[in-house]
């Protein structure tokens, strides 16, 4: 960071303000409390749609998490689901991007930043409040979102996918609209011209966005055709130096992880994948 050493303790302390709040962490979370016997109820309906729905599915491993999911869980996939919070990731998720930003910024990697799925937009408000942080008045957020939700995913090419979206269109399948994201840029004071919004869905908008370089891309949209997508698209824009988030690579059986996979292999990347967390993981381009 710039500046004298009180301007650095200030931006510090700014971002660590900015980052506790979108995460929600100065209240405790009502998605801690026991599970109530009507979320069980709607939960054990649920998962009896996916039953019927996906007890043919050919796949063994299917068949396999078709007995091992209890209400319960689906009660967690509910909650985890709509947190309340203006990000579904945590603070070592916002601290990963903190830390790819920084080291962009000091070996001057040129580029925007862009967060593909964004819900309510936490990760993309901390980005811009980051680059506020480090005096970077030039590069461009770009908020990208279908701001419908998540797209019905293939269950053949998918079908975890498919499972966990029967689970999330209980709740509304992840959906925000711009409008709402947009209010939730202006709560910060940080919806300005350096934030870009691209509404649509990523095989329609993302091709053709006028986005000239990247230096850091976030994948946050869980399936596996939403993750090829945007990593056709955008990492021929990535600088080398420029970092790739992932933030499904670790949830177990969800399509971004093998659309990842598939890229890789396909383009000859062999930068290593570092973890963060149990979800989350990046790669730096070489
Ligand atoms: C898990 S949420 C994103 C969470 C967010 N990054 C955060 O920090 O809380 C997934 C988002 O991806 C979006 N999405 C998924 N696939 C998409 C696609 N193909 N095109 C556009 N938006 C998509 C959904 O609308 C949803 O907002």
């Amino acid at each position: 960071m710039r500046g004298t050493y009180t301007q650095q303790l200030l931006a510090r302390s700014y971002l660590k303000l900015l980052r506790d709040s979108l995460c929600n962490l100065h209240y405790p979370r009502a998605e801690t409390s026991p599970i109530s016997p009507s979320e069980l109820d709607r939960a054990a309906v649920v998962l009896e749609k996916v039953r019927e729905r996906f007890g043919q599915h050919p796949c063994p491993q299917v068949q396999l998490m078709l007995k091992l999911i209890t209400p319960e869980m689906g009660v967690g996939w509910f909650r985890r689901n709509s947190w309340q919070a203006y990000t579904l990731i945590d603070q070592v998720g916002l601290d990963n991007i903190q830390r790819c930003l920084q080291q962009v910024v000091s070996a001057n990697v040129p580029g925007d930043l862009i967060e593909c799925g964004v819900w309510r937009g936490g990760s993309c408000i901390f980005m811009r409040g980051l680059l506020r942080a480090l005096g970077e008045r030039k590069r461009q957020v770009w908020v990208a979102d279908s701001f419908e939700g998540l797209p019905q995913p293939d269950p053949e090419q998918s079908p975890f996918d498919a499972i966990s979206h029967e689970f999330l269109k209980e709740i509304g399948g992840l959906s925000c609209s711009q409008e709402e994201v947009r209010e939730n840029f202006r709560r910060f004071d940080l919806l300005d011209r350096q934030v870009r919004f691209l509404p649509g869905w990523f095989s329609d908008t993302l091709k053709e966005a006028p986005i000239e370089k990247l230096a850091l891309i976030r994948l946050d949209a869980d399936y596996y055709e939403s993750t090829r997508d945007a990593l056709e698209a955008l990492y021929p824009k990535l600088s080398v130096g420029g970092f790739i988030i992932i933030d499904d690579y670790g949830s177990a059986g969800l399509g971004a992880r093998q659309a990842v996979d598939d890229f890789r292999r396909r383009e000859r990347i062999a930068a290593p994948m570092r973890g963060v967390n149990e979800n989350i993981a990046y790669w730096e381009k070489a």
